[in-house]
Formats: C-alpha cells, structure tokens, sequence
C-alpha cells in the first residue's frame, strides 16, 4: 500500500507487486515510484548494483539514436514503451536538432502515461507531440490510436523505438511471448525509409561473473513483478529486425552505438568491458 506521504497514484495503477516502469524510474533517480517499488529496486541494486549504470547507459543509447536519426532527417518518433518521462525525453532530444519533430509516446503502465501527460501539459506541443496508453502486443490498435492524435502521418517515414521493452516478457492468449509476431506487424505497417531501434538485455556474451546476477535478476523478477523478463541470444535479438537494413555499427552493446552522438550535457557510462552493459542494440532501416 503507499506509505502516506506517497503521492496518491493515478487510476488503474497496481501498487499490490513492483511494476517494471516504476522500477525502472528508481534505477534512473526519478520520483515516480512507490515504497513496493523502491524496496523491489534496492534487493535487485543489493544482489546486482551495476543495473543502475546498465540502465543509465540504456537511456542514453536511447537518446543517440534519436538524435543521430533526428540528423539524418527523421521527423517522427513512435516511441513504445516510452517508461515515466526522466531527463532527456525523445522529444527534448529531437527538438534540439528539429524543433519541428513530431512524437507520439506509448506506455500500458499507467503512471508512465499519467507522467508523461503531465510533462507534455506544461512543455508540449499538441500539434507535435502526444502521449497514449496503449500496448505493444496491438500493434494495429496501438498503430490506430498513435495516428488518431493527428501527431504522426503514417505516409511518411517514422522511427520507431523499442529501447529495452522486449525483455519484458510479452505473453500472448496463450501465454507464450509474441513479441516477434508484433514486431513482424509494425516492420509491415511502417512506411518505406522508417526505422526501427530495438534495445534488449541477453545472457550471452556477457562476462562470466554476471551469468549467476543475470540469473538471479531474472528469478526476482519473475517471481515478484508485475511482469517476467526474457533474456533472448544476441541472434533472436538481431531477428526482431527481420529483413530492415542494419544501420553502421550493426547490433552492437549499447555503449558502442554511435558513442560520438552522446549529448553535451551526458556523461557516459564507463565499463570494465562494453558486454559489461548486458544490453544488445541497434537500429535498421526499412529499405523496401
Ligand atoms: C525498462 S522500461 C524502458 C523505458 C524507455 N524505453 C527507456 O529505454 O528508457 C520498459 C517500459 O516498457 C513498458 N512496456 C512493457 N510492456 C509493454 C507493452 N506490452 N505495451 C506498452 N508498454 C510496455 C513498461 O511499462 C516500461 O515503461
């Protein structure tokens, strides 16, 4: 239950287990999270501190991509599974190169969208930017609802970001995880020149000393959250970008992507080695 001094959470919010999001945002230092949360965070910290700097280094994966698409003329942004907006959001990273971006965000954790409402309210632009609950496993109703915001032309090229979202694990009816089914559909629904950027934790490659920490990360989380997680091989990982066009380095640790895109204002996260960042990333282009 939240302590009393927690701020009263929006409607529809489970406070009974952890929520990935909320998790997520206590890793990155925000304020959008609840005493189930927080102590959740701080067992995982306990057993694996180096998840706060994986996590940190995901989001500035996540900002170089935008800005590095953003460069190359890409002028919109689907960001899914966008989390609780923190320092350096998709569309305060694109409207540095473009003030003329437009960007829509998507969550199905309801403080995420609650939050991201919030900042839109007092830094949007409802011509350009957006935010709707929606989830990734629709991909015709989320495509629908992102297009109905009168945000995105879904004529044009749009850049579609699913920065560490697919190691959650995503169950179908049948329970079994149909994350490569939606992305097939999206990769469908995308216009010719779009791209795709996908980050996502793996096992393997990582330094021996994280096998039993991964393992461990993996156990807490699907025994405590609200959602399982799915450490997937880097080939399945590279596979969600079906036959797109790898864009230079290829899927690479996420410090390695274009680190020369990293924002004035960031300070990049240092590893012993890059597998040291656990996540997979890269971004393709749908060339036909
Ligand atoms: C680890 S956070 C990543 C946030 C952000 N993309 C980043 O990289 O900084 C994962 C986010 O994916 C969202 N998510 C997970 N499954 C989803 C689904 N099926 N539909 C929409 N959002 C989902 C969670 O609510 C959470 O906000």
């Amino acid at each position: 239950m939240p302590e009393s001094s927690e701020p009263i959470p929006p409607k529809g919010v489970d406070l009974t287990r952890p929520s990935v999001a909320r998790v997520y945002d206590y890793y990155l230092g925000g304020t959008a999270n609840w005493a189930i949360d927080r102590e959740f965070g701080e067992r995982v910290l306990d057993r694996f501190p180096l998840v706060k700097n994986i996590a940190v280094a995901n989001r500035l994966f996540l900002n170089r991509v935008v800005r590095h698409l953003a460069k190359l003329g890409v002028r919109q942004f689907l960001d899914i599974g966008a989390g609780v907006p923190t320092a350096g959001n998709t569309h305060q990273v694109a409207d540095e190169v473009a003030p003329d971006t437009r960007v829509v965000y998507v969550d199905n954790e309801p403080v995420a969208v609650a939050h991201g409402e919030l900042l839109l309210d007092k830094e949007g632009d409802p011509t350009r930017h957006a935010v709707i609950h929606a989830d990734l496993r629709d991909p015709d109703g989320l495509w629908r609802d992102a297009v109905a915001t009168g945000v995105l032309d879904p004529e044009e090229p749009v850049a579609l970001l699913i920065i560490a979202v697919l190691h959650v694990f995503q169950p179908g009816p049948d329970g079994t995880d149909i994350s490569e089914q939606s992305l097939a559909r999206y990769r469908e629904l995308l216009a010719p020149g779009s791209y795709l950027a996908i980050s996502h934790a793996t096992d393997e490659g990582t330094p021996s000393e994280l096998t039993q920490r991964l393992a461990d990360l993996k156990r807490m989380y699907d025994t405590s959250s609200s959602n399982k997680v799915i450490w997937r091989p880097r080939a399945e990982i590279d596979s969600l970008f079906g036959d797109f066009e790898l864009v230079e380095p290829g899927t690479v640790w996420s410090p390695q992507w274009h680190p020369e895109q990293t924002g004035p204002n960031a300070t990049p996260i240092t590893f012993d080695t890059p597998s040291h960042a656990v996540v997979w990333a890269g971004v393709g282009k749908k060339t036909r």
